[in-house]
């Protein structure tokens, strides 16, 4: 035997056990993980907190927060993406993936960001941009060079049809063709994104392979999990097959196709389940992406054996238009009998703010804490994002020239880009909401004078402090982390309530969806409690509520959180 093969056999017999002490131990009797029980908090980096004043976020500026993190009730926080990028994507065109961008730091200061969150009991989640890099990337460089390069084919290059002529009809849903030609070895390449972001081609082992191995790198740095980016385009028809065209076109004025062939390919979950297979040697969790018309699309990402995502995020509620409680009763209920575990999300970094989205203008605030009571009183994990929890509002740019995401460049008027929902988050109500003492590299709106950390924290009334009781009640209600779900009052309209059921107790929820004052009644034998005691526990009215014999009285957009009893 070998020198190497022999230090290879003993690092096998000293690391297999290792590994599998890292699979995840429950931390509960019901067999539940730390992120079942987690609030996760996303962070745009560059516009979360700015300790070095110039006018960009950065790493310190977060590890500097933490104890606000932690006084909120936050778990976790996933990071978009903090690694070297020429920032033509703001992060998600990733130049190398086993550095951090100069911008937002160094390792040592990524590491004690790391020990920062320990210390705290807040874990940190990178995002991982599987699907593409830069054309800036070491490995795209390489790839251009030349047709026979090293890394040639780890991405997609091709022949056109003819002269002057791309290889098929697929469109990049950032606005252009989904192929450029390279004039110095005249073949295109592909890119579901910018022209920036070169795909990869994980059908080449070599990609899957150095992929694999950066989440390698960070979960030996004390990253607990990623969120991956994209997924749903990993894969593309080898045969490179048109797509078919839809009715309409799409906000970049081109005709809508159905994207059969360059995405969601049934490869995806393979490349997912060998990501999953690392993530379990170091027990990690894996957060997905995922883009989904119905519950039974989702359900697959978890994988037919559980060996996919752990927290494919549900997004379709992000989409539901205004506020219906048939619609939450219908769309909840029946993520609650898939038998997976929900992962809930309201918001994030490329859909318009919550807050912004159901805003009447007579009782934002009120409509901002049902929403948070909403889906963090759910069953399942929740996702939060950054300024969610003092109902900071969309600040779309007013004009071309303001626009720094280039989507909003190449579709204004039409899309106006995702740079409204990224705004510096708001701590006080100084200058520049107190994220920075330069130019932020976006500016904050004006409702920054009242909807910032140190206004609100003084207030009891306040959104922030209504998420703190909220976290808090997550926190310490066992039912909240392992009741069932059981919805009641299923044929009203306007109130969407439903009650967490646990051992003899229950909580029970209740949220006026809409503008007018209703009257509930309940009847919560079929639950289980036929002579129910309620007990207060969380409401967003303005005056005492009473729950009386006869019903409850909600007053518009009214949240009612209470402990039943037998
Ligand atoms: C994901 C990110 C988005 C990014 C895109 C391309 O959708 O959330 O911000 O632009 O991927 O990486």
């Amino acid at each position: 035997m070998k020198k190497t093969q022999l230090l290879a056999l003993l690092l096998a017999t000293v690391f297999v056990p290792l590994a599998a002490h890292a699979q995840q131990k429950p931390v509960d009797p019901a067999g539940h993980q730390w992120w079942q029980h987690a609030v996760f908090y996303e962070i745009y980096p560059r516009s979360f907190a700015d300790s070095n004043n110039n006018g960009i976020g950065d790493l310190n500026g977060i590890a500097q927060h933490l104890d606000y993190l932690k006084q909120l009730g936050v778990d976790a926080i996933w990071i978009t993406p903090c690694f070297p990028s020429p920032q033509v994507d703001f992060g998600y065109d990733v130049s190398d993936y086993e550095a951090i961008d100069p911008m937002y730091g160094t390792l040592a200061d990524f590491d004690h960001l790391v020990a920062g969150g320990k210390k705290h009991n807040i874990r940190v989640i990178l995002d991982f941009v599987v699907n593409h890099t830069s054309d800036q990337h070491k490995w795209f460089i390489d790839s251009k060079s030349s047709r026979t390069s090293e890394h040639r084919d780890w991405y997609i290059w091709r022949d056109g049809k003819g002269p002057n002529q791309l290889p098929n009809n697929w469109l990049s849903t950032f606005g252009s063709p989904a192929w450029t030609l390279d004039p110095k070895t005249n073949q295109y390449y592909y890119h579901y994104f910018y022209p920036e972001q070169p795909d990869l081609n994980w059908r080449n082992p070599a990609v899957e392979k150095a992929m694999l191995d950066v989440t390698r790198f960070w979960y030996k740095r004390g990253v607990a999990g990623f969120r991956l980016d994209a997924v749903d385009t990993l894969y593309e028809d080898p045969n490179l097959t048109d797509n078919l065209p839809l009715p309409g076109t799409d906000k970049f004025g081109r005709p809508n196709q159905d994207e059969k062939y360059n995405k969601k390919l049934p490869e995806v979950h393979d490349a997912m389940r060998k990501l999953r297979t690392v993530a379990n040697e170091y027990g990690s969790v894996l957060i997905g992406e995922t883009w989904t018309a119905n519950v039974a699309q989702l359900k697959d990402y978890y994988g037919a054996k559980n060996d996919e995502l752990q927290m494919p995020m549900d997004l379709m509620m992000t989409g539901f238009k205004g506020l219906s409680a048939n619609e939450y009763r219908a769309h909840i209920g029946e993520v609650n009998s898939s038998g997976q575990w929900p992962v809930w999300v309201i918001t994030n970094h490329d859909i318009v703010r919550s807050y912004t989205r159901y805003a009447d203008g007579a009782h934002n605030d009120d409509i901002a804490k049902l929403m948070g009571a909403l889906y963090l009183t759910l069953r399942g994990s929740a996702i939060m994002y950054y300024g969610e929890e003092i109902g900071m509002e969309n600040n779309i740019p007013k004009s071309r020239d303001e626009v720094q995401d280039p989507i909003g460049k190449i579709g204004w008027p039409i899309e106006k880009g995702r740079d409204g929902e990224r705004t510096p988050m708001q701590w006080t109500d100084g200058v520049n909401a107190g994220f920075s003492t330069a130019k932020p590299w976006l500016p904050v709106p004006a409702s920054a004078k009242t909807h910032n950390v140190e206004t609100e924290a003084k207030d009891p009334d306040s959104i922030l402090n209504f998420y703190r009781q909220l976290l808090a009640l997550r926190h310490k209600e066992p039912t909240l982390l392992e009741g069932d779900y059981f919805a009641i009052n299923e044929d009203d309209p306007n109130v969407f309530a439903y009650l967490r059921r646990y051992k003899d107790e229950a909580i029970m929820v209740v949220l006026n969806m809409s503008a007018t004052q209703q009257k509930v009644q309940f009847n919560l034998a079929p639950a289980g409690f036929s002579a129910p005691k309620l007990s207060l526990l969380l409401t967003n009215a303005h005056a005492p509520v009473a729950a009386a014999s006869d019903g409850l009285t909600m007053q518009p957009f009214a949240v009612f959180i209470a402990k039943v009893t037998k």
